[in-house]
């Protein structure tokens, strides 16, 4: 396709660009100021895959214990996750004894986790990596382990000389008047041990049932939050994360940014339960969403096709783009959701949902104009597909219509690249 001269008033339609991001929400919101997660963190986390699975008599290979781990940190470098950003190996609940110490201390397992956390902290510290742990607002974890309520401090400290990395702090068995109190104590509290380390929280999901929470100050706060419920390893599962994100996308989108990011929960690729397919779209739409990657997967039995994907390079930049703001759902007509995301450069990302469960591939085609709030492909652009394969896709101008063939439950990922910044 021939593109039009367009040099005489290249500097308005910059400024038309420059306009539109601005007016689009730039988070005016403070995040946490603790210097983390400038982009969403990447990692695995044992919880969808290997739950609260306890009994090492029975099932060495997937009880929740220090081999477990230690071989998960091995395998982070063997197989080039590390390289790929995966950085964070993350523990979730079930890893503690029942009691506290002597001292009131948190203490892991000793069956489990003979050599005790900062051990294996030191361990996955020697491979380039960093630790993550979890613990509870409450009286209990969900999994009913020790809650840190009236511990904060001392959990923060103990975690800090442990020379852990992150904490996951979830919200079981705590009421509503204490949750956001003890939310913001945990995070001074962390903050004040002077350890770098990133605070995930569960805070706004266990408010939603009673009043819409407050995301000015949870970002104020949190590293990464959670908003909805916990993935599984389903389509359905994937399916009502993404319309929960897409329904609130007005209340939530524009609070993420550096510093502080929308968690639609773990990435459930190379697992049982999704399709090829459906993987395809849990890795794109995560990439929009500009999410936390944490897999929950067993590194040591993964096909090299999830593989593949998970370590995608292209999507994975899409997710790291520095310019950190999160996408949202453009439409949704003739059962094709369209999502996109402002990315640097006056890039955009495009996600093409097929979410019909019925047929075989469909067509579905899109004026380009309508993308990328009207100025993606301003005169023209140059689109990529990225998944499910890579391919060019061609040169565009502003009134071509782009045509897409899509699988069911499938999506096809686009980069749309203004050719006069190429
Ligand atoms: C849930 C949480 C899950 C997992 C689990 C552990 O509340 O959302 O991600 O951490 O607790 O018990």
């Amino acid at each position: 396709m021939k593109l039009r001269s367009r040099a005489p008033n290249l500097g308005c339609r910059f400024m038309l660009r420059f306009l539109v991001l601005v007016l689009c929400g730039v988070p005016g919101v403070r995040a946490l100021d603790n210097g983390l997660a400038m982009t969403p963190t990447m990692g695995w986390l044992h919880w969808e895959r290997f739950v609260c699975n306890l009994d090492c008599q029975e099932e060495p290979d997937s009880c929740i214990s220090e081999q477990l781990f230690m071989q998960m940190a091995d395998l982070m470098v063997s197989d080039g996750w590390k390289d790929s950003g995966y950085t964070y190996l993350c523990i979730d609940d079930c890893w503690m004894a029942p009691e506290r110490d002597s001292k009131g201390r948190l203490q892991a397992d000793p069956q489990r986790f003979p050599g005790g956390i900062r051990r294996l902290a030191n361990y996955v510290h020697s491979k380039g990596l960093k630790l993550g742990i979890y613990a509870d607002v409450g009286n209990k974890t969900c999994e009913g382990f020790p809650g840190s309520f009236g511990y904060y401090d001392i959990d923060a400290q103990t975690f800090a000389d442990w020379e852990v990395d992150l904490l996951k702090f979830d919200g079981c068995f705590c009421d509503m008047e204490h949750l956001v109190y003890g939310y913001k104590y945990m995070s001074l509290a962390l903050n004040r041990t002077g350890r770098s380390i990133v605070y995930s929280c569960e805070w706004p999901f266990y408010l939603w049932p009673y009043y819409k929470p407050n995301y000015t100050e949870i970002r104020q706060y949190c590293n990464h939050w959670r908003n909805f419920a916990d993935i599984s390893d389903s389509w359905q599962s994937v399916k009502s994360t993404l319309d929960w994100t897409s329904s609130n996308q007005d209340k939530i989108v524009d609070f993420a940014g550096p510093g502080g990011w929308n968690d639609p929960d773990m990435l459930v690729i190379g697992n049982f339960g999704l399709s090829w397919d459906q993987q395809v779209t849990q890795m794109a739409l995560w990439a929009i969403m500009a999410a936390p990657l944490f897999m929950s997967n067993d590194l040591r039995h993964i096909s090299p096709q999830a593989k593949a994907l998970l370590q995608d390079k292209d999507v994975i930049a899409i997710k790291k783009d520095v310019l950190g703001k999160q996408g949202y759902r453009l439409r949704k007509e003739d059962n094709v959701e369209v999502w996109e995301r402002p990315l640097s450069n006056l890039a955009w990302a495009v996600a093409m949902i097929n979410v019909l469960e019925i047929g075989g591939p469909r067509s579905y085609s899109i004026p380009v104009a309508s993308l990328g709030r009207g100025v993606a492909c301003n005169p023209a652009c140059l689109i990529t597909q990225l998944l499910p394969v890579k391919r060019k896709v061609g040169v565009y101008q502003w009134t071509s219509s782009l045509k897409m063939r899509i699988n069911p439950t499938g999506t096809v990922l686009l980069r749309i690249e203004e050719t006069s910044y190429l």
